[in-house]
């Protein structure tokens, strides 16, 4: 336990740092040598096509996959402890297939998501009824019939009820139509007020600009480029490349 003996400690304000990370699954190398860093109360976008390893960064930052290299999550390696006691440390992670409890009602789903915060369940079912009203008018419907942009919010919903400190979501706007695209938007800001840190991997480019403070673009497993958003938004390669010329 002694300073000396500690593995590589990031500073206090990263909550994220991966350096030379790479993930195989059996010969397919899906990362290669990324160095990345989220700092705390940022949201930071992957970005990149289908394939480049988006999923496989969050699924890695989760504590799912073996890896070389190293990531940190709050400066403590993510191999060195279980997957269970990340999410205890405040790594939650909505998956793209969003995993909700199908055959529950909305109500249940988000409280069956606070279990880890037993104390702070009312309060936050109040901050995300307030984020998704949709969600308390609809609160004793079972998930499964709820519409699909309706289903990302009770999944962000219920991620929000575990109080994460990083806030991880793999394709929040995959498959929705706009007018819900809009509705995720508006509750980026909310969340991040809460002092909420965001990794958002989006193949939606131009909502990961729209939103991101920072921008990761992976191509075939490794960073291609990486700036603010602001910068990657003028980037000629960027905007020729994924956002049509
Ligand atoms: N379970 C798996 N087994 C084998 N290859 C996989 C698996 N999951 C992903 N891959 C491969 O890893 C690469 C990165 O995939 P993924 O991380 O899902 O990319 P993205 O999320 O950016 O679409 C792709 O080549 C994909 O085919
Ligand atoms: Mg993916």
């Amino acid at each position: 336990m002694s300073e000396q003996t500690a593995p590589t400690r990031a500073t206090t304000d990263t909550i994220v740092e991966a350096t030379d990370l790479s993930v195989s699954y059996g010969k397919v190398r899906a990362l290669r040598d990324v160095d990345l860093t989220i700092n705390e109360g940022e949201i930071v976008s992957l970005i990149g096509p289908n394939g480049a390893g988006k999923t496989t960064f969050a699924d890695t930052t989760a504590g799912y996959l073996p890896y070389t290299g190293s990531i940190s999550f709050k400066g403590t390696e993510v191999n060195s402890v279980d997957q269970s006691t990340l999410v205890d440390d405040g790594l939650i992670y909505t998956t793209e297939k969003r995993d909700l409890f199908a055959f529950m009602s909305v109500e249940e789903n988000l409280t069956m998501g606070g279990y880890r915060s037993r104390d702070t369940v009312d309060e936050m079912l109040e901050f995300v009824y307030d984020l998704f009203p949709r969600l308390e008018e609809r609160r004793s419907q079972e998930a499964r019939t709820m519409s699909g942009g309706e289903q990302q919010m009770l999944a962000i919903g219920r991620a929000l009820m575990g109080s994460p400190e990083l806030l991880i979501l793999d394709e929040p706007t995959l498959g929705l139509a706009p007018v819900i695209i809009d509705d995720i938007s508006d509750a980026l800001d909310p969340i991040l007020d809460r002092g909420v840190t965001i990794l958002l991997a989006e193949q939606n480019v131009t909502f990961a600009l729209n939103h991101a403070d920072r921008i990761y673009l992976l191509e075939n497993g490794s960073v291609a480029k990486s700036g603010p958003a602001s910068e990657m938004k003028g980037d000629n390669y960027i905007r020729d490349t994924y956002l049509g010329g």
